[in-house]
């Protein structure tokens, strides 16, 4: 009867990114629902910190995922599990495309996308029937400002390859979550002028008035590591950002 009023109760969902923001909301959620977590992110210290609110059981491994042999590694030693999220990501940097430096442009992609590209690589083999991938991108895709073009880029690169992933996967379901503006530290490299600003716009423009929050995007991979019957798709989730 658990396994349909909580259908992750039991299962083994990893967490690429679970030290912070998105990834550790996530993390929490799916704990509350049962789930053994197990979270992922490049430091140690990071991810005890986090271990301290996640109950008892839960695992946290600190692991580059730029480099492609620590993915490997990593997926070989953790074995089957049922979910994979990914949601790990530097913070932000923006700048217009012609002050953008193309080893750095290219070298932004590394965690954003080709870590994500990897993981499931590596990953997809290792998980249980009933089982999914939930990948993230973000409103930018669909709606970029001055600033935006590597990511922006990384955003419809990964819409693309979660549907690829998804015919070439299936039945393994392959989803995304689309956020809008949340506060996490993602925005931490803006001066806190800036970043009031940012948060000041998004609160007076989005239909919903406020800056969305980590644990607004968690119910969203939840939903997704939940339902039955949806592939290849998005979850927006950006206070009504995409209408205004
Ligand atoms: N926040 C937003 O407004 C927003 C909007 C749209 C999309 N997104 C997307 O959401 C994702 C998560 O962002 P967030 O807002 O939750 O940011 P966050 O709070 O900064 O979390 C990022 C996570 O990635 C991990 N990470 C960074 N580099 C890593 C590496 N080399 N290896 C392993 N883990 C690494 C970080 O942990 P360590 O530092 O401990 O490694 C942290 O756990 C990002 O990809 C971002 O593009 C965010």
């Amino acid at each position: 009867m658990d396994n349909l009023t909580k259908p992750l109760a039991g299962k083994k969902v990893i967490i690429l990114g679970g030290s912070a923001g998105i990834g550790l909301a996530t993390a929490k959620l799916a704990a509350a629902e049962g789930a053994n977590v197990v979270i992922v992110s490049s430091n140690q210290q990071r991810i005890n910190n986090a271990l301290t609110g996640l109950p008892q059981g839960s695992l946290g491994f600190a692991v580059d995922l730029s480099q492609e042999e620590n993915i490997k590694t990593f997926f070989e030693n953790i074995g089957k599990f049922d979910h994979l999220v990914y949601t790990a990501g530097e913070n932000l940097r923006l700048d217009i495309i012609a002050r953008t430096e193309i080893a750095d442009a290219q070298k932004f992609f590394n965690v954003r996308f080709w870590a994500a590209f990897t993981a499931v690589k590596y990953g997809a083999p290792n998980i249980n029937d009933g089982g999914s991938i939930c990948l993230i991108s973000g409103t930018a895709a669909e709606r970029p400002g001055a600033g935006w073009s590597v990511a922006t880029s990384i955003c419809s690169a990964m819409e693309g390859f979660v549907r690829a992933m998804a015919v070439e996967l299936a039945p393994l379901r392959v989803n995304c979550v689309m956020p809008g503006v949340i506060k996490t530290n993602l925005w931490d490299s803006m001066s806190e002028t800036d970043r009031a600003a940012l948060y000041k716009a998004a609160e007076d423009t989005l239909l919903l008035k406020r800056v969305g929050l980590a644990e607004d995007v968690a119910l969203a991979f939840v939903y997704l590591m939940k339902q039955k019957h949806s592939t290849g798709q998005n979850v927006i989730v950006d206070g009504g950002g995409l209408l205004v």
